[in-house]
Formats: C-alpha cells, sequence, structure tokens
C-alpha cells in the first residue's frame, strides 16, 4: 500500500530526506551537509544549485531505501526559513548566491527604514521588525547588487523565493508557490493579507511580479514530476522549520509552547485565530494556514544557540564533541561565576541588537574547561528565561516548555531549562520534529489522515518530562549575573 510520506528538510546546515510511515515511525534517511560561504564579516551566502543537487540525491537515497518510490503517497518540504533565493523562469538556474537568515548585510537599511520611522506600521502589518534577518531587505539587496538579478527583473524573468519556494520550483518542473508560514517571514506579507501586500513590496522596492503565489500549508500543492524519484508523487505540506517543528510538537491548541535548539533558538506559542501583536519585541508570524483559514504563533527567535557549542569546538578547540559538554557541566557544582552571552552574531529577541557582542564575564583563575562548557549551556536558559519574560508580558505566559532540536538531546540542559523556567519541560523520545511536523502536514493534506489533530494524534511518540528543582536563590544570582553580562555585550 503506497502511505509512506516523504519529507525534504532543507536547514542551514544540512539538507535531508526522511521517509515516514503513517504512524509517525521513521523508515529511512539521508543526510548532506551544505557549505556555508562566510565572503565577508557579517555575510552568510548558501548555493542554491548545491542545495537542489543534494537535496534530490538524499529524496533518490531514501526511495532506493525504501526499494523504490512506488510507497511514496506524498511528499512534505520543510526549511530554514527567511533564507533568499533568486533564479531565472526560463533557465530554473539561481542568479547568484542565496543569501542566508543569519546574514547582516542589510542593516544599515534596517536602520535608515527606521529613522524613517517605519518600523511601528511594519510591525503592525507583518508581525515583524526591521531586522536584516527577513528576506525583504535581502531581495532589494540582491536587486540592488547583483547584475544578473537585475538583468532577469528587466527581462521579466526574474523569481524570488525562500527555501521551500525554490524546490517545488525545481521538483514540479515552474510551480511558483510559497506557503503562508514562509511567507510570513519576508515582510512582504500584511498578517491578515491572503496574497503579498502591494504597500509593502514598494517599501522594500521588491518587484511584485517576481513573488510566488501564497498558498496553504497543506492540500494539494503541486506535483513532483516523474523525472526525479521515476514516478509523480504529490507535495501535499510545506512550511517553514520552526512552524513545522511547532505542528510536529503538536502546539496545536492556543498556549501551547515549543522551543527548538538548533544553530539557533526559535520559541513559537500557539495564538489560534488570533492575530499576534507583540508589545515587547516578539514577532507575530503565521502558523499554518489551512482551507485559506490562519492559524498564527508569536516567537521570539534567538540566533545563536548549538552555534555557540560549534564555536567552541571548532574555533576555541575547547571540546571535541557537543556531547562533551553534559560531562563537563556535571563535573562541577557551579559555572563559578562564569557567564557567557552568545552575541556572536547579534542579540535577537527580544533585544534585537544587531551590533552587540559576545561576552565571556566572571573569569577568574578557577576557571576552566567545565566552568566554560557549563556557562554555554547555562546561556540556553538565561536567553529562553529572557523570551518566557517578553512572552508573559505579551500575555502569552507558558505553562509548560516542548523542547526538541539537536541540543536538546543534552539532559543537562533540558533539567537546567526546567530549574531556571520554574515549568515542566517535555522532550520527545523522536527529537526530529521539525520533519515529523511537514509529515503530518504531508499526510493531511493526502487524506492519509483525515485532518491535522488526526495527523498529529497518530503520528507523535511518547515524552520524557523534566521538573523543575532549583531554590529561587541560585535562579536569581544567576540571572543578576546574566543580565550585568548582557548589559556589557
Ligand atoms: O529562521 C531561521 C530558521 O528557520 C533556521 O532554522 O534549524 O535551519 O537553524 P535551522
Amino acid at each position: 500500500m503506497s502511505d509512506t510520506i516523504l519529507v525534504l528538510d532543507s536547514g542551514t546546515t544540512s539538507t535531508r530526506a526522511m521517509a515516514f510511515s503513517p504512524d509517525g515511525a521513521l523508515l529511512a534517511l539521508a543526510q548532506a551537509e551544505l557549505t556555508q560561504h562566510y565572503p565577508r564579516p557579517g555575510w552568510v551566502e548558501h548555493d542554491a544549485a548545491e542545495i537542489w543537487d543534494k537535496t534530490l540525491a538524499c529524496a533518490r537515497d531514501v526511495a532506493g531505501k525504501l526499494g523504490g518510490a512506488e510507497t511514496i503517497a506524498a511528499i512534505g518540504i520543510t526549511n530554514q526559513r527567511e533564507t533568499v533565493v533568486a533564479w531565472d523562469r526560463d533557465t530554473g538556474e539561481p542568479l547568484a548566491h542565496a543569501i542566508v537568515w543569519q546574514d547582516r548585510r542589510t542593516a544599515d537599511f534596517c536602520e535608515t527604514l527606521r529613522e524613517r520611522g517605519e518600523e511601528a506600521r511594519v510591525q503592525a502589518s507583518t508581525g515583524l521588525l526591521l531586522d536584516p534577518y527577513f528576506s525583504g531587505t535581502k531581495m532589494r539587496w540582491l536587486l540592488r547588487n547583483e547584475d544578473a538579478v537585475a538583468a532577469a527583473a528587466e527581462r521579466g524573468t526574474l523569481a524570488f523565493g525562500t527555501i521551500e519556494s525554490w524546490l517545488v520550483f525545481k521538483l514540479s518542473g515552474g510551480r511558483h508557490i510559497t506557503d503562508a508560514s514562509n511567507a510570513s517571514r519576508t515582510l512582504l506579507l500584511a498578517l491578515d493579507g491572503a496574497q503579498f501586500d502591494k504597500g509593502l513590496c514598494d517599501l522594500f522596492e521588491v518587484p511584485g511580479a517576481a513573488l510566488p503565489q501564497v498558498v496553504d500549508n497543506a492540500g494539494p500543492l503541486a506535483t513532483c514530476a516523474a523525472q526525479w524519484l521515476g514516478r509523480e508523487i504529490p507535495i501535499t505540506g510545506l512550511a517553514g522549520d520552526q512552524q513545522s517543528a511547532t505542528i510536529g510538537q503538536a502546539c496545536l491548541a492556543p498556549g501551547e509552547t515549543k522551543a527548538t535548539y538548533g544553530t539557533g533558538a526559535f520559541v513559537l506559542t500557539n495564538k489560534g485565530s488570533e492575530m499576534p501583536h507583540s508589545q515587547h519585541r516578539l514577532l507575530g508570524t503565521v502558523l499554518y494556514q489551512l482551507g485559506g483559514e490562519r492559524i498564527y504563533a508569536l516567537e521570539g527567535s534567538v540566533f545563536v544557540a548549538g552555534s555557540l557549542i560549534q564555536w567552541l569546538r571548532d574555533s576555541l578547540g575547547l571540546i571535541k564533541s557537543a556531547a562533551e559538554t553534559e560531562a563537563l557541566a556535571r563535573s562541577i557544582d557551579s559555572s563559578g561565576e562564569v557567564v557567557i552571552v552568545p552575541a556572536l552574531s547579534g542579540l535577537g529577541a527580544p533585544h534585537w541588537q544587531a551590533d552587540a557582542r559576545g561576552v565571556v564575564a566572571g573569569l577568574s583563575f578557577s576557571s576552566g574547561r567545565a566552568e566554560l562548557a557549563r556557562a554555554a549551556l547555562e546561556a540556553m536558559a538565561h536567553q529562553t528565561w529572557d523570551l518566557a519574560t517578553a512572552f508573559a508580558a505579551d500575555k502569552a505566559a507558558w505553562q509548560r516548555l516542548r523542547i526538541d532540536g539537536g541540543m536538546s538531546a543534552n539532559d543537562w540542559m533540558a533539567q537546567d531549562l526546567a530549574n531556571m523556567l520554574g515549568i515542566t519541560v517535555e522532550r520527545p523520545d523522536f527529537v526530529e520534529t521539525t520533519a515529523l511536523g511537514a509529515a503530518m502536514l504531508a499526510a493531511a493534506g493526502a487524506g492519509i489522515h483525515p485532518d491535522l489533530a488526526t495527523a498529529a494524534q497518530a503520528m507523535r511518540g511518547e515524552l520524557a518530562r523534566f521538573e523543575p528543582a532549583m531554590g529561587d536563590d541560585v535562579r536569581k544570582e544567576r540571572l543578576g549575573r546574566w543580565q550585568k553580562a548582557l548589559q556589557a555585550s
């Protein structure tokens, strides 16, 4: 029977294909690392052709492991958000490197717009802030600085899109769409607008003709052409990776919250059909759209999480593997007053200081590897605590937190989160919730399950729970040191 769901999960550091059965069991997996290009300080680029080639290779690899594509009933796609690809509709080839979400090159333009007093109206309409993180200013930069992009715009063959849009275009042989969750990260979509907004496109100087059509997150969205996997397969689920993880964690009721600790840390609280308007520097975003109806989320985006541990490993050589941090943290009773502010690419929510820089504070001669490793893990709870405070101030206090992402496998960190936040932290045994969410959407979109809630119930696995066990005095002391260090960043 053909009821296997193939998920393409194209992230920042790697792209993957995973096959799921309708009960959520992982049947096969293939993964490929992506080359990171850093042409200048603060700039981060990807080669969109490499993303396509490697994603296709992973999909073929998984189909091979399944014994062919015959059992694949549907494809779901989830992706790193905000990253912009410019390509030519006629040739189907990229016109420049993709500008990655972490890239800060448009900080000056964002500042100019802020000085012109544009932020309040942009935030009211899109839920977002004027920060280089989002796609709109990256598109404008490509048009102004890449001759091939400008020439394609002139010819009328320019296509802009985020990664899911690029992959659908390639897989389908020319369908140019984006789902509402990804579209809501561009600064070009009003939270209540069905399609991209003309006024916003004018503000960010992005030609509407280059943009994709905004579609639902599940349903008969496109078709993968037979040439890629040997037969035509419907693409029935699309979502930005953080929205997908929220669905994969079954945060389908208002108030339910997940935090993903990957390269960065992203916390989303389901707001139901209520359009979120943060008063505390959080983001309002589309969680998903079905039948044209939107469910929204409030989001706190922290730029550095797992990448801090990578930096300790690759740049400082302090540890050999990320997993080592757990034993190091457990080997001492406290970090000995060492505090790390991981502002290595500025500070995201709720501070939004693009020019902030990292800080290691509280060093003494007794500080060693263990103190630094523990302080790095503690920084995750400190950053999450800042978000918890902002969410509570926005009347969206968390009752409990569901965590996932590579770093969440660290039991010490999971317990520290529960301790510092003073709430139950839940972690599914299967932490690949991003891919699972896309599988749930694709399963609902293909009719393998009747709706998203049934898909989530059927496909979600068992949970581990971490209960708070920390005295108020310890928490207070740590937060005091954190806030002091933050000021120095
Ligand atoms: O907003 C950026 C986010 O979508 C990136 O996620 O998992 O690729 O680091 P990830």
